[in-house]
């Protein structure tokens, strides 16, 4: 037995030099000390030794496994650094190849302008606030001081689902909502998409964006209103940018007001951009009417307040110089990748 376990070791120290493979190492691990294994069959065979003989072979045969075993973690170990050697060897990055494009996409031109618009107004302490765009007609029109006999109100120009319920034609809704919601002070600005039934072209769409302000608190007076506008002016187009504000009616606002700037195409030179006027309409205003503040449960004795509201839509085409509205809405990426 002594001589058949010899015979083991030697054999096993051959075949342990010449492995090339992990798995050939596996597979050499399985013939000595598996359960069918060499060394392992030779244990078994110890029951009918002496009592003399047992503990001698007993203790050569573990010798022998131990060094086996020791010898199998050595080669491995050898083998899985040539391994990688020879991967190392063979793959390489080539750091000039072109890279895979993946398609990114970007803001579009709408929300670009729309988040300008928004951090200039919350730099002077506004907060966004966004309302629904299915609106009931008391919040559109009769809250807001429209007579019942308003041409806004017209079938022709106002998409309703029943009498009482319409897609808002304007954001002013929202100034309603917010001074039933929250007491004074109160300083908001609300993006959002207005609907009227009007045919597409160049310039109109049934679908368009608004963005209105309200500012309620005890002293507010037209000089608010004037200093807030025109630094919003100067924000947006340049400090050079001069305001002028014309009379106006609207039946929320008493006095009410449209603003203009300076072109900022020509700063007022005349172009065509402005079709030579130097100036362009950016927006309606006023001060909240005696009426509204009164329906929103706000007593117009002790306070005071103004509103106005703006085209995104015509800012954005005016800050590029794009010429067609429907260019915003048609999702064709050679145009939309330009911004
Ligand atoms: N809602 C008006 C419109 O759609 C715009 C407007 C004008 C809003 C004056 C205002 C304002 O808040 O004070 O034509």
């Amino acid at each position: 037995m002594k001589e058949t376990l010899e015979k083991i070791k030697l054999q096993s120290i051959k075949d342990l030099e010449s492995v090339q493979s992990r798995k050939e190492l596996e597979e050499l691990r399985i013939k000595y000390l598996g359960k069918k294994g060499e060394l392992t069959q030779v244990l078994r065979g110890m029951g009918g030794l002496s009592p003399e003989e047992r503990p001698v072979i007993g203790q050569l045969a573990n010798e022998i496994r131990d060094y086996i075993n020791e010898k199998i973690e050595e080669t491995s170990y050898c083998l899985k650094r040539k391994e990688l050697e020879i991967r190392l060897n063979s793959e390489f990055i080539d750091v000039t190849m072109p890279s895979k494009r993946k398609d990114l996409g970007n803001k579009h031109p709408l929300t670009k302008v729309q988040d300008e618009i928004n951090q200039i107004f919350i730099g002077m302490g506004f907060t966004i606030v966004e309302g629904p765009e299915i609106e009931k007609s008391y919040y559109n029109f009769d809250a807001l001081n429209h007579s019942k006999y308003h041409p806004a109100r017209d079938m022709q120009d106002t998409f309703y689902f029943t009498e009482e319920i319409l897609l808002r034609t304007q954001t002013s809704p929202m100034q309603v909502r917010t001074m039933e919601r929250q007491k004074p002070p109160i300083r908001v600005l609300v993006p959002g998409k207005v609907y009227r039934r009007d045919e597409i072209d160049a310039t109109h769409s049934p679908m368009f964006h608004q963005i209105e302000g309200l500012v309620v608190d005890k002293g507010i007076t037209m000089a608010n209103l004037k200093g807030t506008l025109d630094v919003f002016a100067k924000r947006l187009y340049g400090e050079d940018t001069k305001t002028r504000f014309r009379p106006h009616h609207f039946p929320f606002t008493e006095p009410s007001a449209e603003m203009d700037c300076t072109c900022s195409a020509c700063m007022g030179a005349g172009c065509r951009v402005c079709k030579n006027e130097g100036w362009i309409e950016i927006l309606g205003s006023g001060m909240v009417h005696p009426n509204v503040l009164r329906n929103c449960g706000i007593d117009p004795e002790k306070y005071s307040g103004f509103a106005f509201g703006m085209g995104l839509d015509r800012i954005a085409l005016l800050k590029y110089e794009v010429d067609d509205l429907r260019l915003f809405f048609e999702n064709d990426k050679r145009f939309l990748a330009q911004f």
